[in-house]
């Protein structure tokens, strides 16, 4: 791929924006060589005004959303986007939220650009576990886990029945959930459906992957290691 085509990829600008750039020799490789449209070159050897690239192709960022920010890329609301580099919204394919977290809901929150992997995590098929911590405006009734586990509790307007969920019970207003499924607003509705409200909902681990000690508002990449933990333990089913 042309180095104009590939830096417009990675969000540095339009492709006239990069041809400009690379015009006012801003391109270079690591040995201060100045790098020409049609010129090969490592994606670690590039630097732009005497900066790494950012990541590239296939990059995975985990994010600690805070309440308030929505998944999408236009809303009234605050964007998830706003806490990344304004480049990843830029770039072709976009790092794209893996599923979505509801503007209420904090946490472990994944984007990515490798759409095969975002596919994959978030395919019905899949089976991936996210697990929330959530908070309770009432007392547990004391059937929920038999409930949620049971693979037979239907949601409104839903033709099908939820997949099994595991309920680790904290306290009678505090609860570890394990979901494999994405539907809308799922654990705020399962609880609904018990004549409970879900005060704060908060997921702390997707597949095999924590969220840790990443501070509210902050992102890292991943790496290799993370990607095969995220990936650990979804279980695909057979075909
Ligand atoms: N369930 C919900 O209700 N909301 C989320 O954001 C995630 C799971």
């Amino acid at each position: 791929m042309k180095l104009t085509k590939y830096l417009a990829n990675l969000g540095y600008g339009s492709r006239r924006d990069v041809g400009r750039m690379l015009d006012d020799e801003r391109v270079t490789r690591r040995d201060g060589i100045v790098l020409a449209e049609g010129d090969a070159c490592a994606h670690d050897d590039i630097l732009v005004d005497g900066e790494p690239l950012d990541p590239p192709p296939g990059a995975v960022v985990m994010l600690h959303k805070p309440i308030g920010y929505v998944c999408t890329t236009k809303d009234a609301d605050r964007l998830v986007y706003e806490l990344l580099p304004p480049r990843y919204r830029e770039r072709s394919p976009i790092v794209a939220p893996v599923g979505r977290l509801d503007r209420d809901t904090s946490g472990l929150l994944l984007l990515t650009d490798d759409g095969q992997l975002n596919h994959r995590l978030t395919s019905p098929r899949t089976h991936l576990p996210k697990v929330y911590v959530v908070q309770l405006a009432n007392d547990l009734r004391g059937d929920e886990r038999e409930l949620f586990a049971s693979g037979t509790m239907m949601l409104e307007s839903e033709p099908d029945p939820l997949a099994p969920a595991a309920l680790e019970i904290l306290d009678a207003r505090h609860v570890r959930l394990t979901l494999t499924e994405g539907r809308y607003h799922q654990a705020r509705r399962m609880f609904a459906a018990t004549g409970n409200h879900v005060e704060s909902l908060h997921r702390v681990r997707v597949g095999g992957l924590e969220l840790g000690d990443l501070p509210s508002g902050m992102w890292r990449l991943l790496d290799a290691a993370d990607v095969a933990r995220l990936q650990a333990t979804s279980s695909p089913s057979a075909p």
